[in-house]
């Protein structure tokens, strides 16, 4: 188990879409468990490989994550492996979503309120489930990633706009 590096915009990685998973190998499994470590070392709910720097469609998350009273208890992450919405209704705001990867910025973004996903498990058994509200913010925000989206491109032009500048002017201080 290690502790990896969590990568920020605009690493490449980010904004490039992911390869499905075709055998879930010892080398995949291993990255399972470094990317649920690195999740709750960071902390966050959610990550997706291309975080840190592998293109492949594997997100972990924190299923306890929607829900306060599992606070101070054993944490568990799940691993979902080529995931995929396949229906979505409803619409909710997610206030003040943020991202590890995004530094220093949150804001509020339009979601679906439920989503239905498909994916494979660890183990590779194959699984259909319905999410709703936070749990199904953290399924979109994940697999966005996935797709090389990140919340700031479903914000306005305007508020992108000033978000990258304020990026840019930063790298350059550096
Ligand atoms: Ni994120």
């Amino acid at each position: 188990m290690a502790i990896l590096d969590i990568l920020r915009y605009p690493e490449k990685s980010l904004l490039k879409p992911s390869k499905e998973v075709e055998k879930i190998d010892d080398k995949i499994k291993a990255l399972i468990n470094d990317m649920g470590e690195t999740m709750f070392d960071a902390p966050g709910v959610g990550l997706a490989a291309p975080q840190v720097g592998v293109n492949k469609k594997i997100i972990v998350y924190d299923p306890h994550a929607p829900d306060p009273e599992h606070e101070g208890e054993k944490k568990e992450f799940t691993a979902l492996i080529n995931p995929k919405i396949i229906a979505s209704s409803g619409s909710i705001v997610s206030e003040d979503e943020a991202c590890l990867s995004v530094s220093e910025y949150s804001a509020d973004v339009k979601r679906f309120k439920n989503v239905t996903v498909t994916a494979l498990d660890i183990d590779g058994k194959k699984l259909e489930f319905d999410a709703e509200d936070i749990l199904a913010v953290i399924m979109q925000h994940e697999i966005d990633h996935l797709d090389g989206v990140l919340f700031i491109d479903r914000i306005s032009t305007l508020k992108r706009a000033i978000y990258k500048k304020k990026i840019k002017k930063k790298l350059k201080e550096k």
